[in-house]
């Protein structure tokens, strides 16, 4: 099955009869409405870090990551203790997949005990997905990442990140994203939501090997100068050697004077520009240290906003 199709089954599984979210898949056509819902409660939660809720008391939040994390990870589990929800961390590379027992038996078993979401992280595609056609009614997956297919908290910490520096109205922004786009399922799940929100103009910059096979209604630019001109976002993005073959992998510093984002560069841009980035950063390939630390990097308020984000989410599927 190809993206987009996978990605329609996807939709009409997390969705309920009555149009809520059931679980997080994906964002590829999620309806705006419920998009637009869970940024305006992220903001809230984002205005707000300090504050404590019981609004998930007695539930319980499993995570359950076959790759590695840190951001994504720590967040969901901070915004289920915010949440007044506990939390159960299971050791991927401990449990019992590596004894041969199938994800949906680990799955039930865990369901059993009465956890009531699973936040999944996998580079396979389609386990998400299968993980929600088993889960008993009023169990949530959560998708934390999969294959180079989505990541659609990710993508929603964006958009929370963007409306805040730029407003409500995306229709009048120019966004960059920029780099290893082919591998990346973070820059699939912010081209859906950009997209769901009417975002004026959506580039991908990446060189040759990096770009996406087919752009829909994206404009496509290999040079990094060209397509940061005039931009109100650029996002850059890490390359991601996990998912490419050691030696296709570029040279570092080949790659960072060719493609690398620098103070130099990011001249080019709208003068108010933001500098995102989901990291981890690889300073000094994707992105130089002068721009990952100057005034116009956003990327730790998205760390935070992260948080924010996986409250409302969880908040949506779970609160009863
Ligand atoms: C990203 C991921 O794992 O997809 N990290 C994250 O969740 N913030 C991006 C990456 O690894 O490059």
């Amino acid at each position: 099955m190809d993206r987009a199709a996978e990605a329609k089954t996807q939709g009409a599984l997390q969705l309920d009869a009555a149009g809520r979210l059931r679980h997080l898949l994906t964002l590829y056509q999620l309806p705006r409405p419920l998009i637009e819902a869970l940024l305006a409660r992220a903001a809230a939660f984002a205005a707000k870090p300090a504050a404590r809720h019981a609004t998930l008391a007695g539930r319980c939040v499993a995570s359950l990551f076959f790759e590695p994390s840190t951001r994504t990870r720590a967040s969901f589990e901070l915004a289920a203790h915010r949440l007044g929800a506990t939390t159960l961390n299971l050791e991927a590379e401990r449990s019992s997949a590596v004894k041969g027992e199938t994800l949906e038996d680990t799955l039930l078993n865990l369901q059993a005990m009465g956890v009531d979401a699973f936040v999944v992280r996998h580079a396979e595609a389609g386990v998400h997905a299968r993980l929600a056609r088993v889960a008993q009614a009023g169990v949530a997956i959560v998708n934390a990442g999969e294959a180079n297919v989505s990541h659609p908290t990710q993508g929603l910490l964006d958009a929370l990140t963007i409306r805040a520096h730029k407003g409500a109205d995306f229709s009048t922004l120019t966004v960059a994203i920029c780099g290893d786009i082919l591998h990346s399922r973070v820059a699939a799940s912010a081209a859906s939501v950009l997209t769901t929100l009417g975002v004026g103009e959506l580039r991908f910059v990446a060189p040759p090997g990096f770009q996406p096979p087919a752009a829909d209604g994206q404009r496509l630019f290999d040079d990094v100068d060209a397509g940061i001109a005039g931009c109100d976002v650029v996002m850059m993005l890490r390359i991601q050697r996990e998912r490419i073959g050691s030696t296709d992998a570029p040279d570092d510093a080949e790659y960072h004077r060719r493609h690398g984002l620098t103070a130099a560069r990011l001249a080019r841009a709208k003068p108010d520009c933001i500098v995102m980035h989901p990291g981890p950063v690889n300073r000094g390939v994707e992105l130089a240290s002068e721009v990952m630390d100057g005034p116009r990097s956003v990327i730790l308020e998205q760390v935070a906003n992260g948080v924010a984000v996986r409250m409302a989410v969880l908040e949506a599927l779970l609160a009863r």
